[in-house]
């Protein structure tokens, strides 16, 4: 029962616009945060089908101490749902109504001149905010291949509707019922499920064969490109999904160089990344900005990503917080976030040997995107943009010369989260240009000498990674974790 009560309890905080969805299933302490999420919104995705049953089921007239939120959300798990697991003593006048409830259900699909839940909600405007999100599954080529995992959900039932020609063939997935999957039409190794479809039990997921990971979000490694075996810097990596995707790319050869200041979401990442099979990291809990480009062992970086801290008003739940906040204190933080968002990438820029740097947010605010981008650019001239997704739909606001090199995403257009992404390029030194003939430079490639000190023990070897968590080093306090630590991340 707890989590009917929880739940209605949520609705009713909603209704008073006491927080967003995600922010109230957190605070409301409840054990099993998935379930309860993923009841709240469903619940809220049916509120008008629900509502509509409840009243011409007449429900609430003769339990009329059943609040409305109680019994919706009682009412979808019995129609839509699991049917009632628990429900205490509403459960019994919950299904003493049942024949009438499914009764007032089919009345609404004849008079809707529908056939399927889906098509019902849709016709009563439920999930009016906009398109849903398709589950996105990334294959990591580390562990296994695409080929693979397309008939291995063959054998699970699913039909496999080849790649995608279209954002709108995307959002079909939406739109109909059923078990199906796409190849995605922007990022290889990309599947795309129905929105709603839960693979965390999945023993491909648990595996690290699969990431998840929305699709805007494996936009700034895969445009970050950096070739096999060369040395890179994610700067502000945890929890590491675009690490572990950078480490793909790579083939596990090379360097990657993660930094996070989040002691915590470092340990997370430590434990996917090895769920993950990567083997070329060296995490440190270290702050971005103070990593010296003059340290030899930076030298040879070519590539950078820069993932900063960002207000996240491109997830959507965010963007409801966000939107409560008063307008002064939004400013406020948004301008602080710039500030940090420049440092970072201005510093990043400053490496001696880097060709590329990947800029991106999850942020809609062009505060955090073009405004950074054209400040960033006017101080390193001797980088420019370059639209490296000539395919990609959505692009940047046009403040500057340029801004459309930008990339942009949102529900609406790309049917990803709110993301932004900006690729900077080193220019060619001016008698590189004049010779076309010359041979392209080449990226320094990082047969990284893996230096015996204790203190930043390098995670290099295969084996070792089959057993144990990788070491972080930790910059501050240069200690070497305990085994027991090591223990407690392991289980994270
Ligand atoms: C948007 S998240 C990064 C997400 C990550 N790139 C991924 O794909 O999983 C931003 C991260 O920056 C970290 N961060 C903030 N300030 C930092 C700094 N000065 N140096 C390094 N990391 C920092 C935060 O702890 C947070 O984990």
């Amino acid at each position: 029962m707890a989590v009917y009560q929880t739940a209605a309890g949520i609705l009713e905080k909603l209704q008073r616009k006491e927080g967003a969805v995600k922010t109230l299933v957190y605070d409301s302490g409840f054990k099993n945060v998935r379930q309860l999420y993923a009841l709240v919104c469903e619940t809220l995705r049916y509120a008008s089908v629900l509502e509509d049953i409840i009243t011409s089921s007449q429900l609430l007239r003769g339990t009329k101490k059943l609040p409305l939120s109680l019994a919706k959300v009682l009412v979808y798990d019995l129609l839509f749902g699991k049917g009632l697991q628990c429900g205490g003593r509403w459960k019994a006048v919950i299904l003493g109504h049942k024949a009438r409830l499914r009764a007032e259900l089919a009345r609404l699909k004849v008079k809707k001149k529908v056939s399927s839940n889906e098509d019902l909600v849709t016709s009563l405007g439920g999930g009016a905010v906009g398109p849903a999100l398709p589950r996105y599954v990334r294959v990591n080529p580390i562990k296994t291949c695409l080929n693979d995992v397309i008939a291995y959900f063959k054998r699970r039932g699913y039909t496999y509707l080849g790649k995608a020609r279209s954002i709108e063939e995307l959002a079909e997935l939406g739109q109909k019922s059923g078990k199906r999957f796409l190849q995605d039409l922007h990022v290889p190794d990309l599947l795309a499920f129905p929105p709603g479809t839960d693979l965390h039990k999945d023993s491909l997921y648990t595996a690290g064969h699969l990431i998840l990971q929305d699709k805007a979000s494996c936009l700034p490694a895969l445009l970050l490109a950096p070739p096999v075996g060369s040395c890179v810097i994610d700067a502000c990596a945890a929890p590491g999904n675009k690490t572990s995707q950078l480490a793909a790319m790579l083939q596990n050869k090379g360097k990657l160089f993660a930094f996070d200041l989040d002691t915590k979401r470092l340990a997370t990442m430590s434990t996917l990344l090895l769920r993950a099979g990567v083997t070329c990291q060296e995490l440190a809990n270290q702050d971005f900005l103070t990593v010296s480009p003059e340290d030899p062992k930076y030298q040879k970086v070519s590539h950078i990503l820069v993932d900063p801290s960002c207000s996240g008003s491109g997830i959507p739940d965010q963007m409801r917080i966000l939107a409560d906040k008063e307008e002064s204190a939004q400013s406020e933080r948004l301008e602080a976030l710039s500030g940090f968002q420049r440092r970072a990438l201005s510093h990043a820029l400053s490496f001696p040997s880097v060709q590329r740097v990947v800029y991106s947010t999850c942020s809609i605010h062009q505060q955090e995107n073009e405004e950074v981008v054209r400040d960033i650019l006017e101080q390193h001239p001797h980088f420019s943009l370059i639209d490296a997704l000539p395919s990609w739909p959505m692009h940047g606001l046009n403040i500057f010369p340029g801004s459309s090199c930008c990339l942009r995403a949102t529900l609406s257009d790309t049917l990803t989260n709110g993301f932004f992404v900006a690729v900077f390029q080193r220019q060619k030194k001016e008698n590189e240009s004049h010779f076309p003939d010359k041979p392209e430079e080449k990226t320094p490639s990082c047969d990284v000498e893996v230096t015996t000190n204790e203190l930043e023990i390098i995670q290099n070897n295969g084996t070792e990674a089959e057993t144990e968590p990788m070491k972080i080093t930790h910059k501050s306090k240069r200690k070497v974790k305990s085994r027991k630590k090591k223990q407690k991340t392991d289980k994270l």
